[in-house]
């Protein structure tokens, strides 16, 4: 028996209706708060995420699902989305058409972790990106966009967390004096950490192994030069306007490399070790590093599945999908089988969702099969009813059985359904 691969799902049933429920209200909300949908490419030239994700992050160094094609081009299965929308902005020439400009995005992403709980090596993002502003506006807004989707679906048990990075110059002083503190614990450090040191010493912060030394580390604030730091009591003001609440980790850096100044976490209470449902902050400089001009950007991204384990653990109800309200059972010569075809579309043309049986078995079976599926109602054609010009309609929960005119067939279970519901 073939077996799906390490890390990956199988979506199907009534799991769906999880994806349903946030899929439509991302979009939904995406489109309140003025984001369009773009769909990107599910690879890319590799080089892409390199340049971009950075080299020396774990994504690159340890995760992505990358190969050479026939035609010996190195490509990468996107582990995110944030640089193909970039690549796509620039490429496109959409660089040249006004600011701001603003792009939602759901789709599948591929990082080869180890995978747990909450932790897979094929998941899903609802991300968006805000390309334009470089105004602490557009992080409130984003932020606020955040908090009001993840509300939309149904979570209360959250936390945003925020931080700011600095600009580059920040960051590069801040850098050297995290690696004159950590110099004189080098030996004592574990191996990871080791290597953090050497390639990305900013990563240290978030060793949970190493706590106590990153608690004791500078502050990152100390090192935020003056207008990083006005954007971020800027952003902070707003906030406490919109009456969002956040809490300020200092040391909150991200795992990708292109962030600056603010970037923020959203994890959630009941999550455990993989509790980060988002991410995201500002990214100035990535559009000019990748080719384009030098236009200031930010963005974020949840990770469904993680979105999914919060749904449950808060116990939210979401809709269940509709596929049998109705189950149409028939026996009888081919003019039954027509009659039963002919009321099922013309139900379905009213949005009522219909079975009809299509396996040909005896009624026994098939009202057997009505009340497995689900069915609220079962409607019974045979020789008898047909010749009378009716219907039987069997209430699935009661069991009462009522005869609908032929003529009066539709209206008649439109107006069940809705005593039912
Ligand atoms: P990220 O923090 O790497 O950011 O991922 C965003 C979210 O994706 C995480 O908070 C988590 O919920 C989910 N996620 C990440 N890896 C996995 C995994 N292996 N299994 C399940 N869920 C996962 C980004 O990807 C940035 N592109 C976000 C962004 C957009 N920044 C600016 N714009």
């Amino acid at each position: 028996m073939y077996q799906k691969i390490k890390g990956t799902e199988d979506l199907y049933g009534q799991e769906m209706k999880y994806w349903y429920w946030i899929e439509e209200k991302a979009r939904k909300i995406s489109l309140v708060y003025g984001f369009t949908e773009i769909r990107t490419p599910i690879f890319e030239e590799t080089k892409l995420f390199v340049r971009s994700v950075g080299q020396d992050t774990d994504i690159v160094q340890k995760e992505m699902y990358t190969f050479e094609d026939k035609g010996g081009r190195s490509i990468t299965l996107r582990p995110e989305g944030t640089a193909p929308v970039v690549r796509a902005f620039v490429e496109n020439g959409l660089i040249t058409q006004g600011f701001p400009q603003k792009y939602f995005y759901i789709g599948p992403m591929f990082r080869y972790e180890r995978p747990q709980s909450g932790r897979q090596r094929q998941f899903h993002q609802f991300g968006a990106e805000i390309f334009g502003s470089p105004s602490a506006l557009a992080d409130a807004e984003l932020i606020a966009f955040v908090d009001r989707f993840l509300r939309d679906i149904g979570l209360v048990d959250f936390e945003i967390h925020i931080n700011t990075l600095g600009d580059t110059e920040d960051r590069a002083n801040y850098k050297q004096a995290l690696k004159e503190y950590y110099a004189q614990h080098l030996e004592h450090l574990c191996d990871d950490c080791k290597v953090r040191y050497e390639r990305n010493p900013l990563r240290l912060l978030d060793c949970k192994v190493d706590v106590e030394y990153a608690k004791q580390a500078p502050k990152l604030i100390d090192y935020i030069g003056e207008n990083a730091r006005k954007h971020y009591e800027e952003l902070k003001k707003l906030l406490d306007a919109l009456e969002i609440k956040y809490i300020e980790d200092p040391r909150l850096v991200r795992g990708l490399d292109y962030y600056n100044r603010t970037v923020f976490e959203v994890h959630h209470h009941k999550l455990g070790a993989m509790s980060a449902i988002a991410g995201g902050g500002r990214y100035d400089n990535l559009i000019k590093e990748i080719g384009g001009k030098d236009v200031p950007a930010l963005g974020f991204a949840a990770g469904m599945e993680r979105l999914i384990l919060a749904l449950k653990a808060e116990n939210v109800n979401v809709d269940d999908i509709k596929i049998n309200e109705v189950y149409i059972a028939h026996f009888g010569g081919e003019a039954v089988r027509i009659e039963a075809m002919k009321l099922a579309q013309q139900l379905r043309r009213e949005g009522i969702a219909v079975n009809l049986e299509i396996m040909e078995r005896g009624l026994s079976a098939q009202l057997k099969n009505a009340a497995r599926t689900g069915a609220k109602l079962c409607i019974i054609i045979g020789e008898n009813e047909l010749e009378r010009d009716i219907v039987l309609v069997k209430n699935m929960e009661t069991g009462e059985q009522l005869e609908f005119e032929k003529n009066f067939v539709v209206t008649g279970i439109k107006d069940l359904l809705t005593e039912l519901a």
